[in-house]
């Protein structure tokens, strides 16, 4: 067979193909038990002010039973920004559905959002935070 660039990429294609397609169904099945869970609160319009307690909550009915990682971390967004020192909450189980939060004294004005982190993360819509 001449090796024209084309029958190349059309060989890699098909090596991925055949080695995607040869990996135990576990480790396929396992893909799925990536677990990211929308946040229902906040939402959009919610305002929050400094120093009040918050429980966010996220959906967790479609859980896979297997998770790969159950421990759960929050952080707060600001302006599209995750800002690692501000960590809202961690080390709760994902599974649990919520968690309470102190609001941190940060500037009032800007766009925020909560990440949750379990298996991967999930923004929440941006809200408010007033002083
Ligand atoms: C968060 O939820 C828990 C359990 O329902 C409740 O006991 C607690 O008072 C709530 N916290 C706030 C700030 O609403
Ligand atoms: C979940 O993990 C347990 C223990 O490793 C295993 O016995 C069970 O078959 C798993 N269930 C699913 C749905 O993967
Ligand atoms: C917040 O988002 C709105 C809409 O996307 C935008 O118009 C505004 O400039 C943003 N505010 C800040 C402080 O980034």
């Amino acid at each position: 067979m001449i090796m024209t660039p084309f029958t190349t990429l059309f060989i890699t294609f098909m090596s991925l193909f055949a080695l995607v397609a040869s990996l135990p169904l576990s480790a396929r099945l396992q893909a799925r038990d990536v677990f990211v869970p929308p946040v229902l609160y906040p939402h959009a319009g919610t305002v929050w002010y400094v120093g009040q307690y918050h429980n966010v909550t996220w959906e967790t009915k479609d859980a896979p039973v297997n998770i790969t990682n159950s421990k759960g971390m929050i952080y707060l967004r600001n302006n599209g920004l995750i800002e690692m020192n501000e960590e809202l909450a961690s080390g709760f189980n994902i599974l649990d559905g919520r968690v309470e939060v102190h609001v941190p004294n940060v500037p009032a004005g800007n766009n925020y959002s909560i990440v949750l982190f379990g298996d991967s993360g999930n923004y929440s819509p941006i809200f408010t935070i007033l002083a």
